[in-house]
């Protein structure tokens, strides 16, 4: 897996560009409809302002000192860079003036939106089509902008101006709106970013400290569990244990040396009470503080696991492959394992034999215990972990953990056969 701090950054670089993206759409659409409103603002005033004051009342009949008014003014005064036609149309459809004077006096009737225009005296700009005929002198210019609006006669008379713009100065104008937008956006968005990747690698770090911290912490709990297991452990041997011992055996003693047969019978139950409980409480001490293993080795460490079984009279069967020599987590884990195994048999078999066996082959290291006891139905197990039982379940997680795995047979009055397989090289 990929460090987090790298995966943080490269989300939020995603996130960047897809936000970023969609904003400078946005931006640009927005200024695409800038530059048409300035487009119609230009022609407006080029119309309304500039050449309406200039229509002679000759202009309707022809007349050429009108038309070369109108011509003046255009030259002069809006032809551009950015407009590069001009016309003047009547309602039925004549050029009444046109900078191409090819065209004046030539008649193509008005489509609906030109009417429109003329109705209802609003400006309308569209992208023109280039193969009309009345624009076949417009072509080679690129694409253009049609924009027309109502100018009126002298008398009246209400007549049709239209400017053809170049799309390209259009554009550009709209790139002049936005594109300052779109780089502080952008410069801002970056900065953000920026800023927020080595906030998030000294997060990263702070929270890596934090988890050895609690690592550390646990460790060291456990040890100092240990090491006060160890303690009690030792000091239940020294005392009570040797205690006990010493009292069974005057106790002993005492019963040889009595004659009264009812005081004699006593003493010998007190005796035998002291060592079974002496007996007790040495396979608690092997509980609370269980053998070093390496020390005594899995063979031996086993077999302490089976005297609690064998003093309840169950017939045990060990066998341990000799030389076996795990590496240290597996053997503490088989050796967890057998106990939780024989606790079970103890606890839930009633079984009359049990046998274990640990051995190795095909890299794996596997133990078995198998009981003849009353074993127990698929739902009983779910049923007895919902209740918080989880010795089973938390062995089967420390197996897996370890990269093996815990299989466990049983049916009622069949038995149970539990396995335990670890990887081991
Ligand atoms: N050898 C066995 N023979 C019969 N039943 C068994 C045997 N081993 C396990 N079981 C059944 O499976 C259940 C689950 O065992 P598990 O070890 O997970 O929990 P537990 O022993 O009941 O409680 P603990 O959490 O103390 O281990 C047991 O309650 C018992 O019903
Ligand atoms: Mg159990």
């Amino acid at each position: 897996m990929k460090h987090p701090v790298t995966q943080f950054a490269l989300a939020g670089l995603a996130v960047l560009a897809v936000f970023g993206a969609g904003a400078l759409l946005a931006l640009r659409s927005l200024g695409h409809t800038e530059a048409l409103r300035d487009a119609r603002q230009f022609a407006t005033l080029a119309g309304q302002g500039v050449v309406e004051p200039a229509i002679a009342p000759g202009l309707l009949g022809g007349d050429r000192e009108a038309i070369a008014a109108v011509d003046r003014i255009v030259q002069e005064r809006v032809l551009g860079e950015r407009v590069v036609r001009v016309k003047i149309w009547s309602r039925d459809g004549h050029v009444l003036y046109s900078d191409e004077p090819r065209l004046i006096g030539s008649r193509y009737p008005l489509d609906d939106a030109k009417l429109d225009v003329l109705r209802t005296g609003r400006t309308q700009a569209e992208l023109s089509d280039l193969t009309g005929p009345e624009n076949r002198f417009e072509q080679g210019q690129g694409s253009l902008y049609e924009v027309y609006l109502p100018v009126r006669a002298p008398d009246g008379t209400p007549l049709l101006f239209e400017t053809y713009q170049r799309t390209s100065s259009v554009a550009s104008t709209g790139r002049r709106i936005w594109m300052p937008f779109a780089a502080l956006l952008l410069a801002s968005l970056g900065l953000l970013w920026l800023v927020q990747v080595p906030l998030a690698w000294r997060l990263d770090r702070k929270l890596r400290r934090t988890q050895q911290a609690r690592e550390a912490l646990l460790v060291h709990a456990v040890e100092a569990s240990t090491d006060e297991r160890r303690r009690i452990a030792a000091e239940l041997h020294d005392g009570p244990v040797q205690e006990l011992a010493g009292l069974s055996y005057s106790l002993s003693a005492a019963a040889q040396t009595e004659t009264s047969p009812a005081a004699r019978e006593t003493l010998d139950r007190a005796a035998a009470g002291t060592r079974d409980s002496m007996r007790k409480l040495r396979s608690l001490l092997v509980e609370i503080h269980p053998p070093n293993l390496r020390a005594s080795g899995l063979q031996a460490a086993m077999a302490d696991l089976l005297a609690p079984l064998q003093a309840r009279g169950i017939d045990t069967e060990l066998t341990v492959e000799p030389g076996i020599g795990l590496d240290e987590e597996a053997e503490r884990l088989v050796y967890r394992a057998a106990a939780e195994a024989l606790r079970n048999v103890q606890r839930h078999a009633e079984a009359t034999r049990v046998r274990v066996a640990v051995t190795r082959g095909g890299g794996h290291v596997r133990l078995e215990v198998t009981d003849d006891g009353r074993g127990f139905a698929p739902g009983e197990r779910e049923r007895r972990r919902e209740e918080g039982h989880v010795g089973l379940s938390l062995l089967e997680e420390l197996a897996a953990r370890a990269g093996g795995g815990l299989e466990i047979r049983s049916a009622p009055d069949e038995g149970t056969t539990f396995r335990l397989e670890l990887p081991q090289t």
